[in-house]
């Protein structure tokens, strides 16, 4: 699987400033490169936790630091690239078969997902010695 970090960017989202707040509205296939069919997200995280740790087969996301901060480390099996997030109005697209992991949340980060696909456990490679298999099957 051939896909690599050079595919994976961040994307600009629209801002709605007014004098009581700002709005960030994501709209599919628009700032979403892919049909959203899942949005989850992650939160209660202690402060400096790390998550992730694994690849998807087919998954594609958006990740958003809705609220605080933390990095993306992302290793296509070459190269490696880490993205810190800190905005609420960028997104970080990751093409599928991509090992990734969330490190350095600050206390009290909410990290917002959009995903292609419905939950699926077997989408999921958590073995880093089976991603690089995988990146070396086709
Ligand atoms: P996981 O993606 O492994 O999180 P992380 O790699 O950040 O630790 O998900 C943790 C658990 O949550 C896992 O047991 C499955 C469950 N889960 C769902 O049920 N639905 C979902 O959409 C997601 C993302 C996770």
């Amino acid at each position: 699987m051939k896909n690599n970090i050079a595919g994976c960017h961040i994307v600009d989202l629209p801002k709605v400033h007014n004098r009581a707040g700002n709005i960030t509205a994501i709209e599919n296939r628009l700032h979403a490169p892919f049909d959203i069919k899942r949005v989850y997200y992650l939160y209660d995280i202690p402060g400096g936790e790390d998550r992730g740790g694994h690849a998807h087969r087919a998954l594609q996301q958006l990740i958003i630091a809705v609220s605080g901060a933390f990095d993306v480390k992302l290793n296509d099996g070459n190269n490696i690239q880490t993205f810190h997030l800190d905005r609420p109005y960028f997104g970080l697209y990751i093409v599928s078969g991509i090992w990734r992991e969330l490190l350095n949340f600050s206390s009290g980060a909410i990290a917002l997902v959009l995903a292609s696909e419905v939950y699926d456990s077997n989408d999921y490679i958590r073995d880093y010695s089976d991603f690089i298999k995988f990146k070396n099957e086709f």
